[in-house]
């Protein structure tokens, strides 16, 4: 075989470049499909986990609401029947976290992007909370006439209303929560705090991870999946903004959620 030409080294040597980086850029997609395999095959099974729990106390109530409805007090009919309908709830609930989760994971969003001006949005989120929850406190603290940021309303409310579910869910019968709005660094920064327990340091980043519940102690007395942070993270990053638990502003016992979204136009 003739010698190279050096322009012909030349694209050879082009050519074995570019081979090499799209050698190195396959892999790294196959390394990112992978991990993405196998994160869907661990959510396959707790998934199933997760629903085969009420499934089976709504069959066991089910079955036993057929079997013995003559001879139960009419008060037992109504607590089963009650299990039943939170049970369902339950189900219905987690469906709708994994449906909302696995689109996230897979970075299928489909999102409605609009101008909007936050503060309205959270105002009918705690109106909605207030009627929903009347044995809590919500306090409301906004310093900023207007906060506009360009984002999909229903997946903020949606992303918000996790948040605020926690707050509820984690605070002693009489609970407090406070949200405080406020305008900074070009960015719209949404503080949600609790009186509740908090999240131990060590916890705090953990528990935005998919099915991840800190604190038996507390869990074991709260329902949930673990699901709604990672939602909220994943809906608050497809806005190019950040969720992070930290301290509250007083320093007392609880916990402080707080979501920044960059403003429209700001300086970000
Ligand atoms: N306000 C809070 N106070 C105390 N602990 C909290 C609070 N919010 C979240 N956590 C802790 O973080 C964990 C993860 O929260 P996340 O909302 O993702 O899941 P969950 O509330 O357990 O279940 P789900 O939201 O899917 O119903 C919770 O299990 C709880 O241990
Ligand atoms: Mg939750």
């Amino acid at each position: 075989m003739a010698p190279m030409t050096p322009k012909e080294q030349d694209w050879n040597e082009r050519l074995e470049r570019e081979v090499y980086q799209r050698t190195l850029a396959l892999q790294d997609s196959l390394k990112r499909l992978e991990a993405l395999n196998s994160m869907r095959a661990q959510f396959v099974a707790i998934m199933s986990h997760e629903l085969r729990t009420p499934a089976t106390a709504l069959i066991g109530y089910a079955d036993t609401l057929k079997e013995k409805w003559a001879k139960l007090p009419e008060k037992k009919i109504q607590k089963y029947l009650d299990v039943i309908s939170e049970e369902s709830s339950r189900m219905v609930t987690l469906m709708q976290e994994i449906f909302e989760i696995s689109r996230i994971l897979e970075g299928k969003l489909s999102l409605q992007f609009q101008t909007a001006d936050l503060i309205p949005l959270i105002g009918s989120a705690v109106k909605e909370f207030r009627l929903r929850y009347a044995d809590k406190s919500f306090g409301f603290k906004e310093t900023a006439d207007s906060l506009e940021a360009k984002v999909d309303t229903l997946y903020f409310k949606s992303a918000l209303t996790h948040v605020l579910l926690n707050a509820v869910k984690y605070t002693p019968d009489k609970g407090n929560i406070l949200l405080f709005v406020e305008s900074k660094g070009g960015e719209a920064v949404i503080r949600i705090e609790d009186d509740g327990p908090g999240i131990p340091r060590e916890y705090r980043e953990k528990a935005f991870e998919p099915f991840f519940r800190s604190m038996d102690n507390v869990n074991r007395k709260t329902p949930g999946a673990g699901l709604g942070l990672t939602i909220a993270r994943g809906v608050i990053e497809a806005f190019k903004g950040r969720v992070v638990v930290a301290d509250k502003l007083t320093g007392k016992q609880g916990c402080a959620v707080v979501i920044s979204i960059p403003l429209a136009g700001g300086s970000s």
